[in-house]
């Protein structure tokens, strides 16, 4: 029990695997576990445990942006001693040749935001994944013949904006989402681990975007691909 997530410690696994939306977690809970129970429903924010292929594991919806995400991330990680957590989210790409339904595992998060300031004054605004962790999803993508990009983005504080800080290109940033840097950064702080596995959901050049049976699609391959690493 912790203040946002109303569930038994016994009922989190050591690993949880965290999609932004509540819907998406309910999908992967129907469809690839067994076993399953719904353990968290506090804010709608959707969380189930059940067995993978006889590995336990905990779905959980991270919501929108680094607020949400923080907030969760240091509850399962300081109150539910989880170990591990792998983000599988979407991104919008920077870059033409980039295309939606690519997948992108993230090598370091970058953010503008002054979050590490805030949590502990500290100017730190790029931080990397779990090498560990990492190395097993590229191995295990490797094993499924499943290409993956590899490299850094943008954790931005906004989804709507005008303005394109050159920072943002000077830092290597494949793409933009909204809540790896703060699970990376709270990670470390935890002594814990982190991923991030993303689906280029629209592209920011060339405005493509993902049909929503693309969307399905496609998610399923990072989502498995973010199941069958920590078998
Ligand atoms: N911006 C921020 N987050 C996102 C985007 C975007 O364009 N696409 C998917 N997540």
């Amino acid at each position: 029990m912790s203040v946002h997530i109303n569930t038994k410690k016994e009922n989190i696994a050591k690993t949880v695997i965290m999609p932004g939306d509540p819907l998406r977690v309910k999908y992967i809970a129907e469809k690839y576990l067994t076993n399953v129970s719904l353990v968290n429903k506090t804010r709608l924010c959707l969380a189930y445990t059940g067995l993978y292929k006889d590995r336990l594991v905990t779905v959980m919806a991270s919501g929108m942006g680094m607020p949400s995400m923080a907030i969760y991330s240091y509850e399962l990680f300081n109150e539910f001693d989880v170990d591990k957590i792998i983000r599988v989210g979407s991104c919008g790409s920077y870059y033409e040749e980039i295309r939606p339904r690519d997948i992108i595992l993230v090598e370091k998060a970058f953010t503008l935001s002054n979050f590490a300031y805030q949590y502990d004054k500290e100017n730190v605004n790029i931080i990397e994944g779990s090498s560990n962790l990492n190395k097993k999803i590229i191995d295990t993508a490797f094993k499924k013949k499943l290409d993956i990009r590899i490299g850094n983005i943008n954790t931005s504080d906004l989804f709507y904006n005008k303005y394109e800080n050159p920072k943002i290109r000077e830092n290597f940033c494949l793409g933009v989402e909204m809540e790896t840097f703060a699970l990376f950064y709270i990670a470390k702080k935890s002594s814990k681990e982190a991923s991030s596995i993303l689906t280029v959901s629209d592209n920011l050049v060339t405005k493509e975007e993902l049909t929503s049976e693309e969307r399905e699609k496609t998610f399923d391959e990072a989502i498995t691909l973010a199941l069958d690493s920590i078998l």
